[in-house]
């Protein structure tokens, strides 16, 4: 898949909703309610970060659930990017970008969506034909404001802003022209995972996907 391709499949999954929850997902038996209870407050497309050893099944787990649409995030070596796709993941999220990631995702057709959080990065990730990028990590490197300057001189690529990003700074990002939806883990907290509160994971979804963009 070429970089140009990943960007339109990313710009179509980023387009479902205003919100991609980024998951960190411990239990395997905590992997498929979680889902349900995102996707039906309104939140279809779900990050699994590889950052715990249940996460590839955890992918594979969450894929089987209706109306979802699954990546890995974390993706750091071309041992992610494979393990990713063999996962059945649908897209990847990185942090930042190297030439053995990029080159990875090409080779397995995962359509990645690359992080950048300088206006170098940036570019150098357009020239490769990447428009649809990660910022990252979002808050740190100067939150909406910077990504708002960013848009300036690079008007043609289009974030999502993960990284620091809550229900209260949401709206300053999806507010942006070139923001097209924002990833946070705040919509699914560890602690509501573990207690198995999934009505209020889908309470809080719901109040995601009504933010506007
Ligand atoms: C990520 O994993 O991409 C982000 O670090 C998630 O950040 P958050 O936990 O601040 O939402």
């Amino acid at each position: 898949m070429t970089p140009r391709d990943a960007s339109i499949k990313t710009r179509e999954i980023c387009g479902l909703a205003p919100v991609v929850p980024v998951l960190v997902i411990e239990d395997l038996t905590t992997a498929v309610p979680t889902a349900e209870a995102l996707i039906a407050g309104g939140l279809p497309a779900l990050e699994v970060t590889l950052r715990t050893p249940a996460a590839l099944d955890v992918i594979k787990a969450m894929a089987t659930v209706k109306g979802g649409v699954v990546g890995a995030g974390t993706l750091l070596t071309p041992a992610d990017v494979r393990a990713a796709k063999a996962a059945g993941a649908k897209f990847g999220v990185s942090p930042g970008a190297t030439d053995a990631l990029l080159q990875a995702c090409k080779d397995e057709d995962l359509p990645l969506l690359p992080g950048a959080a300088t206006a170098s990065e940036a570019m150098a990730l357009l020239e490769r034909g990447y428009d649809m990028l990660k910022f990252f990590p979002a808050e740190a490197a100067g939150g909406a404001p910077a990504l708002k300057a960013m848009g300036a001189p690079i008007p043609q690529i289009s974030f999502c802003p993960t990284g620091g990003v809550t229900l209260k700074n949401a709206p300053d990002y999806l507010a942006l022209t070139n923001t097209l939806c924002v990833g946070g883990s705040w919509v699914a907290p560890k602690s509501m995972i573990q207690s198995g509160d999934w009505s209020g994971i889908e309470d809080i979804a719901r109040t995601a996907a009504s933010l506007s963009r």
